[in-house]
C-alpha cells in the first residue's frame, strides 16, 4: 500500500488517477483549488477514510504543506502534480492564467515536496511543449522547443523547474507529456464542445479551424494505465515520457462527422478558414512513443477508438436533451 498526493485531483485525470489508486487499495491526498475541478467528480471517494481532499490552491506552499500535514496519512510516497489551467485559449487572452495556475502551482508544489523532504514526482505535462514541428513524429529529444501557447510555455518552464530540482532534493521525477486525453467527466475539450453546441443547436456545427487539424488522442483509462505502468519502472533520476495512442491521431472533420452522426445526424457542419483552431493551437501533431514501446508498454488504442468510448461517456455525462417549448 502506498501513499499518493495528487494535484488538480478534482478536474478530469486527477479524479480518474485518484479513483485508480483507491482500486488498488492506495491512500490518496486530493488537492484542488476547484476553478476547474468539482468536488462532485470525487463523490465516489467520499467518506473513505483513506481519501483526504482540501480545497487548497498549489500556488501557496504552505497551504500545501499545512494540508498535507492535516491529512494525518503515513508519509507521502509519490506526487502526481496535476493542477493548471486546461484552457489553453483562455491563457491566451489573460498572459496571467498560465503563469499562475501551470507555472506558479509546480513551484509551490516543488517548494512545500522539499520541505515534506518528499522525493518522487510524477508531473503531467503536454505535446504542448513541442510547438509545431509540421505533424513530424518528436521524439522526446526533439528540439528546439518552442511552445507556441502560453500553456506549453508553461509547462516547458515547469519541466525546467522539475529537472533542476532533481540536482538537489528530487531523486525521481518523471514528465508525462500527454496527447489529447479523452473520458469522463469531462471538464474541456473538443468532444464536450462539440456535443454541447449540438445540444444548443440542433441543426448547426460550428467548427474551429478548418477541420483538417490531426492529432493523436487516449483514452483517460489508457493513459492511466501508461503513467502508471511507467512510474513502476521508472523509480530514480529525471525521465522523460512521450504518452500516446498506438497511430498519428485523428482529424477534426472525422471527429466532427463521428460526433454529428451520434448526437445530432441532420445537423450541417460549418468549418472555419484557419488551419488552427485558435492561437497556439498547433494544427498537425504526431508522436514518437519509441521510448515507452522501449520501457516494455504495448496499448492497441486507436485515436478513433479513444474518440467513439469516450463520445458516449460525454453524451451520457451531459444528460438527455430537455425541450422545455
Ligand atoms: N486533458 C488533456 O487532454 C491534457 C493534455 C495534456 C496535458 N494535460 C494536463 O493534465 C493535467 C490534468 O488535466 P485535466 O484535463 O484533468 O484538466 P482539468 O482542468 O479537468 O484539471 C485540472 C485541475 O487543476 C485544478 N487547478 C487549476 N489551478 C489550480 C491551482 N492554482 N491550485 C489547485 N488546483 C488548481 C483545477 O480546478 C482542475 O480541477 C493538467 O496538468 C493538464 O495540463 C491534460
Amino acid at each position: 500500500v502506498q501513499t499518493h498526493l495528487i494535484t488538480g485531483a478534482a478536474g478530469f485525470i486527477g479524479s480518474n488517477l485518484a479513483a485508480r489508486l483507491r482500486r488498488r487499495g492506495d491512500a490518496v491526498v486530493l488537492l484542488d483549488n476547484l476553478s476547474n475541478g468539482k468536488l462532485a467528480n470525487l463523490r465516489a471517494l467520499q467518506g473513505d477514510r483513506l481519501v483526504h481532499f482540501a480545497r487548497v490552491d498549489c500556488a501557496d506552499a504552505d497551504a500545501v504543506l499545512a494540508a498535507v500535514q492535516s491529512a494525518g496519512f503515513a508519509p507521502i510516497d509519490l506526487v502526481w502534480h496535476l493542477a493548471a489551467n486546461s484552457d489553453i485559449a483562455a491563457g491566451i487572452a489573460d498572459l496571467r492564467i498560465d503563469v499562475r495556475d501551470t507555472f506558479l502551482t509546480t513551484a509551490g508544489v516543488l517548494a512545500a515536496m522539499q520541505a515534506l523532504d518528499l522525493r518522487r514526482l510524477n508531473f503531467a505535462s503536454s505535446s504542448a511543449v513541442y510547438g509545431d514541428f509540421g505533424g513530424r513524429a518528436v521524439d522526446e529529444d526533439a528540439g528546439p522547443l518552442q511552445p507556441i501557447s502560453n500553456y506549453g510555455a508553461m509547462k516547458l518552464a515547469s519541466e525546467a523547474q522539475i529537472r533542476a530540482a532533481c540536482e538537489s532534493f528530487l531523486e525521481n521525477a518523471n514528465i508525462f507529456r500527454f496527447p489529447n486525453v479523452v473520458g469522463v467527466p469531462a471538464t474541456h475539450g473538443v468532444l464536450l464542445d462539440f456535443v454541447r453546441k449540438l445540444r444548443a443547436t440542433p441543426g448547426h456545427l460550428e467548427v474551429l479551424g478548418d477541420g483538417r487539424q490531426k492529432k493523436p488522442y487516449l483514452h483517460a483509462s489508457d493513459l492511466l494505465d501508461a503513467m502508471l505502468f511507467a512510474a513502476a519502472k521508472l523509480e530514480r533520476g529525471f525521465n522523460v515520457l512521450n504518452i500516446g495512442p498506438s497511430d498519428d491521431g485523428i482529424s477534426v472533420r472525422e471527429i466532427a462527422e463521428i460526433t454529428r452522426a451520434a448526437v445530432s445526424p441532420d445537423a450541417a457542419i460549418a468549418y472555419g478558414t484557419a488551419p488552427g483552431g485558435w492561437v497556439g493551437d498547433v494544427p498537425r501533431f504526431s508522436y514518437s512513443l519509441d521510448r515507452l514501446r522501449r520501457l516494455g508498454w504495448r496499448c492497441d488504442c486507436s485515436s478513433k477508438a479513444a474518440i467513439c468510448k469516450a463520445l458516449n461517456e460525454i453524451i451520457e455525462q451531459e444528460g438527455e436533451v430537455t425541450c422545455s417549448a
